[in-house]
């Protein structure tokens, strides 16, 4: 039997409140209207280091920046094992919500070296395009705000968010496409498909491209 050919795998980063979650949701109802297999998946996951990571949103102060790096790339390590080098191997399009990126800027924030966190991600696959999306960190705490109605994690202070946003600018890789996200979300939207489209031909025929 012939190997399926591996789908595609695309990542969502940018400080919170970016529009992440939005836009990966609108990026998969397209896919599958044009009968693409599609997960959509995200970290920090829902599994037993994802849960561990959720209870430091109250007080990072109980981990070292390293410890809380290290429950990160466990977390990583299970999603890549258990969902996402199956499932592209099985043909099917990945979509998640932050990746090895967050880790590069977020620990990388907390004081660790963002070019030795990515090196750390050897056992990762690369995704074939990394979509940061940009706002400002003082528009995205308005986001979360307005979204929660509640405090802010600890994740989410503006002068971290500040250091966040400074270390994502900062990162330069071949798959990285930055995206500006301070549109209404169809704009976003819009600039997403036009990324994507180099990896889906079929996904958003443009107008002026020659039809045999
Ligand atoms: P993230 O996943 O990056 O944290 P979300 O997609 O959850 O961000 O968006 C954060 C909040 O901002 C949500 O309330 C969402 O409805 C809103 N939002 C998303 N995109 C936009 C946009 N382009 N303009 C205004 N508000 C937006
Ligand atoms: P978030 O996407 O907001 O997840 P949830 O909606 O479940 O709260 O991510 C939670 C926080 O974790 C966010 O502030 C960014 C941070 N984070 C890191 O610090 N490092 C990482 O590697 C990842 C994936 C997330």
């Amino acid at each position: 039997m012939t190997e399926p050919v591996p789908g595609v795998f695309i990542v969502f980063e940018g400080i919170d409140g970016s529009g992440k979650s939005t836009q990966l949701r609108l990026l998969a109802d397209v896919l599958r209207t044009r009968g693409l297999p599609v997960i959509e998946t995200f970290e920090p996951t829902k599994g037993v280091f994802g849960r561990k990571i959720r209870n430091l949103y109250k007080d990072r102060s109980i981990v070292t920046p390293q410890e809380e790096l290290e429950l990160f790339i466990r977390d990583r390590r299970e999603h890549v094992d258990q969902l996402i080098v199956p499932s592209l191997a099985a043909g099917i399009n990945v979509l998640c919500d932050r990746y090895f990126l967050s880790s590069a800027a977020y620990q990388g924030a907390a004081g660790l070296d963002p070019d030795r966190i990515i090196a750390r991600h050897d056992f990762a696959p690369d995704p074939d395009l990394a979509l940061i999306i940009e706002i400002d960190p003082e528009r995205s705490i308005q986001r979360i705000v307005e979204r929660r109605g509640d405090a802010l994690n600890e994740f989410e202070q503006l002068a971290s968010l500040k250091k966040v946003d400074g270390i994502f600018k900062q990162l330069d890789l071949p798959y990285v496409k930055r995206i500006d996200g301070t549109g209404s979300q169809a704009d976003v939207h819009r600039l997403i498909l036009e990324q994507v489209d180099n990896l889906f031909p079929a996904v958003e025929p443009s107008a002026n491209r020659d039809v045999p």
